[in-house]
């Protein structure tokens, strides 16, 4: 007979873990086998604790979500009476909640440009799926049916489910179920570390952007729908793209008339100092998708923001919209998400980002790691910074296989109690908002630390 599993011990969730729960992104046999999850469970501020009581410091907010931090009684609250309230009813056939409505009036004076109307959803992936139907629903609408090719690059992320899975450009997500999906063609990413050679980065930049102006001529103007791309790519490694590079994409969609999507999934709600990354970057978006920092992940909320351009045919013409979730526009959620909004505005997160930690953090992180050997490259803006991790900075040579450096100073900073992420080689953080400078400082020994213990490791002093 089976052991019963005794509630509240690490062992016993573990063990159930290994035995019921499947992890995303995870190889879930070798996570079984090597004993099992961190269990994380309590947090506040921008300190989590596991189940063994550790302290870790977020440094990827929660999984670049929880902006305003842990803890927030306020958003508890937003919940708690908005459920005893009206828990849910739908927005689909005529009726709607006060929430979404008054969230929606919300976003529009936060968006840059016309962006003022707003469709919502759970997730990033739900949203990025839902922008596809209507982009090509708009150019079906426009008289202009071939328009239906999207353009999107190499290594972005877009999210999970078939459609954005396909938008994203992860080789191992498309090698695990036939992706892409047809329509989607992927161009080079703007990562000058890795493939800049010796252009200078604004030279590079224009090479990358031109590479999608290449495609749009390979594949006829007529047939390309729309460019899709993250400010900067989180996902792929925290990379941001050279200062030309959205400017020359501005151009070349206006030029050929198509429609630019900015995913602010990662950037939105002040990640790069600014309420957007397409502020931050000079992007001039028809469709923007956000989600995480929209409620700092205390629920799950995302919407697709679109402009008067996009908007004003979806509605002259468009008629019935055959597109929807359940929980579009949650009441909950978006009574959150207001709330939320409402601590990034009261307590200038936004600015604090622009004007203060953020350029803290970016300094600190210089300071404290730039002359490492294992650090190829440090690119970052406000809270979110990409560390290349090359085991020969002279040649910018990565180990093989890919993120063996960076996996295990990942694990080396976990035990030493700072919570990063790896992508590829790179090691990437992005801390709440209200990440205070002491605990910037105490991140900074334990990144060197961590990456001085890997270099030991590997014999690469
Ligand atoms: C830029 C971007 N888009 C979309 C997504 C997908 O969002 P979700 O995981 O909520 O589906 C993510 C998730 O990390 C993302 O970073």
């Amino acid at each position: 007979m089976d052991t019963p599993v005794v509630r509240n011990s690490t062992a016993a969730w573990k063990r159930a873990d290994g035995d019921h729960h499947i992890h995303p992104f995870t190889d879930n046999e070798a996570l079984r086998r090597k004993g099992g999850p961190r269990i994380i469970v309590k947090a506040s501020g921008s300190v989590m604790v596991d189940s063994e009581g550790n302290r870790i410091i977020d440094a990827m907010s929660g999984l670049w979500c929880v902006n305003v931090g842990y803890g927030r009684e306020e958003l508890a609250r937003a919940a708690y009476d908005q459920m005893s309230e009206l828990a849910f009813y739908n927005t689909f056939f005529k009726t709607t909640t006060p929430p979404p409505v008054e969230l929606a009036e919300k976003l529009a004076t936060l968006t840059p440009g016309d962006l003022n109307r707003f469709f919502f959803a759970c997730s990033g992936s739900e949203a990025n799926d839902t922008i596809l139907r209507f982009v090509k629903r708009y150019w079906n609408l426009m008289g202009k049916p071939a328009k239906k090719t999207v353009i999107s690059r190499i290594n972005a992320y877009h999210g999970s489910t078939t459609a954005s899975a396909s938008l994203g450009g992860m080789s191992t997500m498309h090698e695990m179920d036939d992706l892409p999906i047809a329509g989607i063609e992927h161009v080079i990413q703007p990562y000058w570390y890795t493939g800049g050679g010796d252009l200078s980065e604004e030279e590079f930049g224009l090479v990358a952007a031109r590479a999608v102006e290449d495609k749009i001529l390979e594949l006829g103007p007529e047939n390309v729908a729309a460019f899709f791309g993250e400010p900067l790519q989180g996902s792929g490694g925290a990379i941001l793209p050279p200062s030309n590079y959205w400017p020359e994409i501005n151009r070349i969609c206006r030029k050929y008339d198509i429609l630019l999507v900015a995913d602010e999934v990662i950037c939105g709600f002040g990640r790069t100092g600014e309420w957007f990354g397409s502020t931050t970057f000079g992007i001039e978006p028809d469709i923007m998708t956000m989600a995480k920092g929209i409620t700092s992940g205390y629920l799950p909320l995302s919407a697709v923001a679109v402009s008067d351009r996009v908007a004003d045919v979806l509605y002259a013409k468009g008629g019935d919209l055959s597109h929807g979730y359940t929980y579009s526009g949650h009441p909950t959620a978006c009574a959150v998400a207001l709330a939320n909004i409402a601590i990034i505005e009261r307590e200038g997160l936004v600015e604090r980002v622009r004007d203060d930690i953020g350029p803290y953090f970016q300094t600190r992180l210089r300071d404290a790691v730039a002359d490492h050997p294992l650090v190829g490259n440090i690119r970052g803006i406000g809270l979110v910074a990409g560390l290349a991790i090359v085991e020969d900075k002279a040649t910018r040579t990565f180990r093989t296989p890919v993120g063996t450096l960076a996996g295990r100073c990942h694990e080396i900073c976990v035990e030493m109690g700072a919570m990063i992420r790896v992508s590829g080689d790179s090691m990437v953080m992005a801390p709440p908002l209200v990440i205070t400078k002491e605990e910037v400082d105490t991140l900074m020994v334990i990144y060197r630390a961590a990456l001085d213990k890997t270099a030991a490791e590997f014999g690469l002093v």
